[in-house]
């Protein structure tokens, strides 16, 4: 296990673990009635860190909700792949989804999880995926292009811009959709009525952000309100906006088929077997749960690759090489993603140790055994991607960032050791899940990611002005607002 800060102990201690009933998963016990809640609300991924000096199964409670915690790989394997008809999402994650979108695919479950699954899938194809890719190209560009030599950016907020950016352009092609009139199918909207479009887009993101964090939602389960605060007016405003223009999309795109594939498009021409057709709820349902799964998670994981690159000159260095070799001087496409293994690995390990979904939830249909402990009914289940991702006994120099552990074989130039995978589990690694349920844009994010690290790498190097990093838990592990200064190259 990975050395825990003592100053991340928060409302137990290791000599208060209940080691008395073998088949229990060991207890970290919390304040009598509300459990561990309010250690959590206030330090979430302190507590989550902690937690795994009580063993690889640890039983807590928190939120009214009794949960087990899982560090071991071969547990978490079990969980989404080998066993996953004998769990479910569970209580813990439904709820959630009801805030935001009920009828969305990462919340739903058996026959219309499968219908979901198999008509998005379409969408996500290798070869939409490379339709994608140009637009991910252009919109990296174009944030590069905006920047000044020595000037100072917040990474998070220009990376979730552009994130946004890129999913409003292949999810909703706003930019695309033409006005009801009969004016050309493609690439005419006037510019004003687009910037509509994509604020409510982005105003709705925001909201969904601010609405969902734990921290509201932990204080929200042990002090009830009656009474609307601000995040939630304000989601529930920007949501009506967003559902209106929804509907007016879906309408126009079923009125003109011009064969658009986008995720809308596809959506909006989608059929059940019956024949009938998703109503704009089920759509808005959707693409609320794609905002929600696609934008923070890819704007996250950028932020952390680039702060950890500012912060690391031979990394910084080895990709520039490996552009150079592959690119020379013109920008990264699509067709060199394959080429491009170093930026790859700088990816797969930036999301190693900052992975942006922290942890799984499933709970189990009925009582079962996991990991040779006794798992009761009822019981949630949360697979630590983080602690598993930085555990000394599956990484060397776990807390290290090195993306060479990522490259097979041959000399990476830098020096430095290769780590073989050998003999670690499959699911040491699993930032995207894994099993029937696995990351839908798995595929699409990690174009995304490598093609914006790419083209950012092309034009310019960073130097930290902030120079320590301190995550904290919120909708995916938040950077918090990391600063770096833009040298053009
Ligand atoms: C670095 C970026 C991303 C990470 C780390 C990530 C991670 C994950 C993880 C761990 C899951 C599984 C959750 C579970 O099993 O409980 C998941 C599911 C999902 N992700 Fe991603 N994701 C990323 C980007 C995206 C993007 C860009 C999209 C869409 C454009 C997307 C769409 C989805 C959807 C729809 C699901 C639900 C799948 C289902 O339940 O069948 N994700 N993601």
């Amino acid at each position: 296990m990975s050395e825990i800060p003592s100053s991340q102990s928060t409302d137990a201690t290791l000599s208060e673990t209940d080691r008395t009933n073998a088949d229990q998963p060991p207890r970290r016990r919390g304040l009598p009635l509300i459990g561990s809640t309010l250690s959590i609300a206030r330090d979430p991924l302190g507590y989550l860190e902690s937690a795994s000096e009580y063993g690889d199964v640890v039983a807590y409670e928190a939120f009214g909700t009794e949960f087990a915690l899982v560090f071991d790989p071969d547990a978490v394997e079990s969980v989404l792949v080998s066993r996953s008809d004998q769990f479910r999402k569970g209580e813990f994650e439904t709820n959630f989804g009801d805030l935001i979108a009920p009828g969305g695919i990462a919340f739903t479950e058996g026959e219309q999880w499968r219908r979901q699954r198999r008509l998005l899938q379409s969408s996500f194809t290798p070869d939409r995926i490379r339709s994608f890719a140009g637009k991910m190209a252009t919109e990296a560009a174009a944030l590069v292009d905006g920047w000044d030599d020595g000037e100072t950016i917040v990474l998070q907020d220009a990376l979730s811009t552009y994130t946004l950016r890129v999913l409003s352009r292949t999810l909703f092609d706003l930019k695309r959709e033409a006005p009801r009139s009969s004016a050309p199918a493609s690439g005419d909207l006037p510019r004003a009525l687009e910037d509509d479009r994509a604020e409510t887009v982005r105003r709705a993101a925001t909201a969904l952000d601010n609405y969902a964090s734990p921290g509201r939602l932990a204080l929200g389960s042990i002090v009830p309100s009656w009474v609307p605060d601000r995040a939630e007016r304000e989601y529930e405003a920007a949501m009506a906006d967003l559902e209106a223009l929804v509907a007016d999309l879906v309408a126009q795109r079923r009125s003109v088929d011009d064969g658009g594939d986008d995720l809308l498009s596809l959506l909006a021409r989608a059929e059940y077997p019956d024949g009938s057709r998703l109503s704009p709820a089920e759509v808005r349902d959707q693409l609320v749960t794609f905002l929600f799964a696609g934008h923070e998670t890819t704007a996250t994981t950028l932020t952390f690759a680039c702060w950890l690159l500012a912060g690391d000159s031979a990394v910084q260095t080895a990709l520039e090489r490996e552009l150079e070799a592959v690119c020379g001087d013109r920008e990264p496409t699509f067709t060199d993603c394959d080429a491009l293994v170093y930026t790859e690995a700088v990816v797969r390990e930036a999301m190693r140790l900052y992975p942006p979904v922290v942890g799984l939830y499933r709970e189990p249909r009925r009582g079962t055994t996991l990991a040779g402990y006794r798992i009761p009914a009822g019981t949630t289940l949360q697979l630590s991607v983080y602690g598993i991702q930085r555990d000394g006994r599956w990484w060397s120099a776990p807390e290290t960032f090195r993306p060479e552990r990522w490259l097979t074989g041959g000399d990476d130039d830098s020096g430095r050791t290769l780590e073989p995978a050998g003999d670690r589990p499959e699911y040491a690694y699993f930032p995207f899940g894994g099993g029937p349920r696995h990351c839908l844009g798995m595929r699409f994010a990690m174009t995304e990611l490598q093609l914006a690290l790419a083209t950012i790498v092309h034009h310019v190097e960073f130097d930290r002005v902030t120079e320590t990093l301190e995550p904290s838990l919120g909708v995916t592990l938040d950077p918090g607002p990391l600063e770096v200064r833009v040298r053009l190259r």
